[in-house]
């Protein structure tokens, strides 16, 4: 008995010693956002899970909304001797500064799912394909509306995160024809209807749009915004809506917000990222349908890079993204739609949440 139980003592030391042999080949940063929204809390939770199962030691850190704290976390892991900085950032451009600080030193940056800006120190982009996320959106809207001059509401993200752009971008592609052709009505945007026609908006253009109807990823300035909106419309501008809601955080606080005005009689809303809380919204029937960024996917992908890139070598690209300076190499990887139809089939059955955190699924 005892014999066993120090052999089982040594097997395990020598366990822990090969763990921290590779730990100590491949140190790795990982800089998230917030805490603040539950999509960076899922990512979060998949990494502490991913990490462990790989048994690779990194830190996670957050940067609390603020681009300077984002750069001091840099600083302490750069300090800390990392090889790989994993970097989700808060501003885009303002991250530049960040990249080149850890370029600097030798470390391979890769940007996590929102792309590093205006530098040429990223050397791979790990995303979903957020063209795809908007254009889900506005395949779902277009697939709802039927007959003419369909009162159309637009939100997007905050115009600080270069996603914003993209996810415009997808959804303008599947919206548009449908503006042009008068099945909707764009009510919130003026930038918008004067743009009706133009199949491909310029990143100017866009950004006038996201300028009148950006919720800076905020569910305190979504709110803000679709009230104003609801004020300055008539009641014929409301009756049965459809609207564009750039995630599900700001989604469900517009869906609050039009399902409390008198004279909405029923409206159709999109979102992304599969907020548990979003979940429950669409088996309600308050929100209509999110987008599955599945994190499990994105985290692995990180993780693949960072080991490839501590190898020596380069992780594979299918696609590359400017910044603005340099084409980064990028594998963008698939989103699902969810619908009241499918959200048992892809969000538990998939294994991606259990059906316990639902009620009335
Ligand atoms: C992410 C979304 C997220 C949003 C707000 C975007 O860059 O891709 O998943 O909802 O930021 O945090």
């Amino acid at each position: 008995m005892k014999k066993t139980i120090a052999l089982l003592a040594t097997a395990f030391a020598l366990m822990l010693a090969l763990v921290s042999c590779n730990t100590a080949t491949t140190q790795v940063g990982i800089v998230l956002p917030t805490k603040d929204e539950e999509r960076w809390i899922q990512d979060q939770t998949r990494f502490a899970d991913a990490l462990k199962t790989a048994g690779i030691s990194a830190e996670v850190m957050f940067s609390e909304k603020d681009s300077a704290k984002e750069k001091a976390n840099v600083e302490t892991l750069i300090t800390k001797g990392i090889k790989v900085l994993v970097l989700c950032p808060v501003d885009s451009a303002s991250a530049a500064a960040a990249a080149d600080a850890a370029r600097a030193k030798g470390i391979k940056v890769v940007a996590y799912d929102r792309l590093i800006t205006n530098t040429d120190a990223v050397d791979f982009y790990v995303t979903f394909d957020s063209f795809n996320v908007g254009a889900a959106w506005g395949d779902y809207l277009v697939s709802q509306a039927t007959g003419k001059n369909q009162n159309l509401y637009l939100y997007a993200g905050a115009a600080s995160d270069n996603n914003a752009f993209i996810f415009f971008e997808g959804a303008w592609s599947k919206l548009q024809p449908k503006i042009a052709d008068g099945t909707f009505v764009v009510v919130n945007s003026t930038e918008a209807v004067a743009l009706k026609d133009k199949a491909q908006l310029t990143r100017d253009e866009e950004a006038a749009i996201i300028g009148q109807v950006t919720t800076n990823w905020n569910p305190a300035d979504a709110k803000s915004k679709a009230e104003a909106h609801l004020t300055a419309s008539k009641p014929a501008q409301k009756g049965d809506v459809f609207i564009l809601g750039p995630n599900d955080q700001t989604a469900r606080a517009i869906a609050d917000t039009f399902a409390a005005d008198k004279d909405v009689k029923s409206y159709k809303i999109t979102g992304q990222d599969a907020d548990k809380a979003s979940i429950q919204y669409i088996i309600d029937g308050k929100q209509s349908m999110t987008v599955l960024k599945d994190t499990r996917t994105l985290v692995a992908d990180a993780i693949k890079a960072a080991i490839t890139f501590s190898k020596g070598e380069t992780p594979a690209q299918t696609k590359t993204y400017n910044n603005g300076k340099i084409d980064v190499p990028a594998a963008p990887s698939d989103v699902v739609s969810v619908t009241k139809d499918n959200v048992k089939a892809a969000i538990v059955d998939s294994g991606y949440y259990p059906a316990t955190d639902f009620t009335g699924l």
